[in-house]
């Protein structure tokens, strides 16, 4: 793992959603999360769980017939699904200046299919299920402007991030939905 990365792991589905709710305290307008990884590892449940805390009150599902679903929450939140996409370019034909607006946090599912039409900055989520069922969320920046930010960001996740040494049995992070309780966590590597 390098130094522009992190490493959290959700035991269940209430855990991924915290964990994207408190991304979500760290996220500002014109942001872009793209999500990887495997087949149903929980890239909307993640969604969900961020759209939750950015005052998204409608339900966020998988916008499997439509490319990019639009929400109204404190701002607006977009969420791309581009498993179906064949490349960059089918975004692109969208207008890329409506699928990321500078006014928005846009969430992108699959973002690496269509990696050539994201902006220079994002931050990506690399989702993996364990053969345990349990999640591993690998955190990676892109860009020059998010390894400064992603202190901030680790220190919102610390309660998720997997420790050196703790065993797969001990006591697993709560669903705190608000992700607020530990942002002022100390310590954290520059
Ligand atoms: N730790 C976990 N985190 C998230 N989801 C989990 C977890 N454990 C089990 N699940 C289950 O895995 C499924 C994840 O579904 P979800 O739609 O979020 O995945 P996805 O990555 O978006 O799938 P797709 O690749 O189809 O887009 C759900 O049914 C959820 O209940
Ligand atoms: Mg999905």
């Amino acid at each position: 793992m390098g130094t522009h990365e992190l490493l959290l792991r959700a035991p269940d589905e209430a855990t991924t959603k915290a964990i994207g709710a408190a991304l979500a305290a760290r996220l500002e307008p014109g942001d872009v999360v793209g999500l990887t990884g495997d087949l149903g590892a929980g890239k909307t449940r993640l969604v969900q769980g961020a759209a939750a805390a950015l005052g998204v009150e409608d339900p966020v599902v998988s916008p499997t017939f439509m490319l990019v679903r639009e929400y109204e929450g404190r701002v607006p939140v977009h969420h791309v699904d581009a498993y179906r996409l064949s490349g960059a370019a089918e975004l692109e034909d969208l207008g890329l200046d409506e699928v990321f607006p500078a006014d928005a946090v846009v969430f992108v599912e699959w973002s690496d299919r269509v990696e050539g039409a994201l902006p220079d900055n994002w931050l990506e989520l690399i989702l993996h299920t364990r053969d345990d069922d349990l999640r591993e969320i690998t955190v990676a920046v892109h860009g020059n402007t998010w390894p400064d930010r992603l202190p901030a960001v680790a220190s919102a996740l610390a309660r998720f991030a997997v420790p050196p040494t703790q065993a797969p049995s001990q006591e697993q992070p709560r669903d705190q939905p608000e992700g607020q309780a530990q942002e002022q966590t100390e310590g954290q590597a520059p």
